[in-house]
């Protein structure tokens, strides 16, 4: 396949590294508008242009890869899409509910797949978070607690603090790293849900610095707890369910179940903040559904439940924590 990157700040300069271990994966091309970013693309070898439209005017891509900063994930996608190209999409794919629709609908027509970077699915940390639930039956509480010291900066020139800017962002820490959570809990939990509460401490209108989110699901229950200001860099993931429990922090994790109490340490560190080491299984996803649109609901209703769900963590945030209904399907 045929690919062009959108994008090449750090996560598009990662993705490039993690193609090129991909066999039948080629980058042929980048479209960046910040000079920086076309002379990068052009010292790796690459043709570099200035506006995706540009790019797929010039070259017969398969796939675009779209690594830009969230404001532009659904024009960029949209073209892509309407060019005939499958995409590939960095979290988080839509801000919105209604962007999350109108993307799908257009993946639909055009009968090219949108799917979302969702790698989180595909780490070490979501691999036992799924074995856990299977050894401890349907779990009954999960916790994702990511704490940072700040966001992470953009490349160069082009804005490196757009992660503070709404109008770029969309909004704080829960759209940034909380797509990833969003997701992992919906997937763990099999759909869904019912309620979403959340609290939240802003910096400055619809930019949340720290964010305590609540989700309550048929059968349990997750919480979501993210904060940009915390005292240090670190990661848990915790679940529990009938049969025992997992505790996973920084890479360290502590099973209990049927079988009595393990230890295990993860092999892949989460200190990178692009995860290139995890991309080879999520584009083999990607490939594998491409050819398969009797498939693509799961991709696209993924994308559709994240945006609910941050979008009715934001309601309820502004509510001062009430909790928010959320529209099934
Ligand atoms: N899934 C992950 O693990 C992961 C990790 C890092 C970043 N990301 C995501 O990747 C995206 C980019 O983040 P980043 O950290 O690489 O940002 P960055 O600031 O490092 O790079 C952004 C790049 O996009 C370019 N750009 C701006 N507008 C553009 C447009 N209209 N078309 C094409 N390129 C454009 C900029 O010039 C810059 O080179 C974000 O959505 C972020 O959430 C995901």
């Amino acid at each position: 396949m045929k690919v062009a990157i959108a994008g090449f700040g750090t996560a598009g300069a990662a993705r490039l590294i993690a193609y090129r271990g991909i066999p039948g994966a080629e980058v042929v091309a980048v479209a960046d508008p910040s000079p920086r970013g076309r002379e990068q693309a052009a010292r790796e070898g690459l043709r570099a242009y200035e506006s995706l439209a540009g790019l797929l005017a010039s070259h017969d891509v398969d796939v675009v890869d779209v690594c830009a900063p969230p404001a532009f994930h659904r024009e960029l996608s949209l073209g892509a899409l309407a060019a005939g190209r499958h995409v590939i999409c960095e979290k988080p794919v839509a801000f919105r509910a209604a962007d999350a629709r109108e993307m799908a609908r257009a993946a639909r027509s055009a009968g090219r797949l949108l799917y979302p970077a969702h790698n989180y699915g595909f780490s070490p940390m979501m691999r036992l978070l799924t074995e856990a639930a299977q050894t401890v039956g349907s779990p009954a509480t999960a916790l994702f607690r990511i704490q940072r010291q700040t966001h992470a900066r953009g490349v160069g020139e082009w804005s490196p603090d757009w992660r503070r800017d709404p109008g770029i962002a969309g909004g704080g820490i829960l759209l940034d790293h909380g797509s990833h959570c969003v997701y992992m809990a919906t997937r763990l939990f099999g759909g869904r849900p019912g309620k979403v509460s959340a609290t939240a401490r802003w910096q400055a209108e619809g930019m949340e610095e720290a964010i305590d989110v609540h989700l309550s699901f048929p059968g349990g229950t997750a919480d979501i707890e993210l904060s940009w200001v915390g005292d240090s860099r670190t990661n848990r993931y915790a679940l529990a369910g009938p049969g025992g429990s997992l505790d996973l922090t920084d890479g360290v994790a502590v099973l209990t179940g049927p079988g009595g109490r393990e230890e295990r340490e993860l092999e892949s560190p989460t200190q990178s903040s692009t995860h290139e080491e995890w991309f080879a299984d999520m584009f083999a996803d990607f490939a594998a559904l491409a050819e398969r649109p009797d498939r693509w609901a799961r991709p696209l209703d993924e994308i559709l439940s994240t945006a609910q769900i941050i979008e009715a963590a934001y309601a309820s945030a502004r509510l001062d924590g009430q909790p928010v209904t959320l529209q099934q399907g």
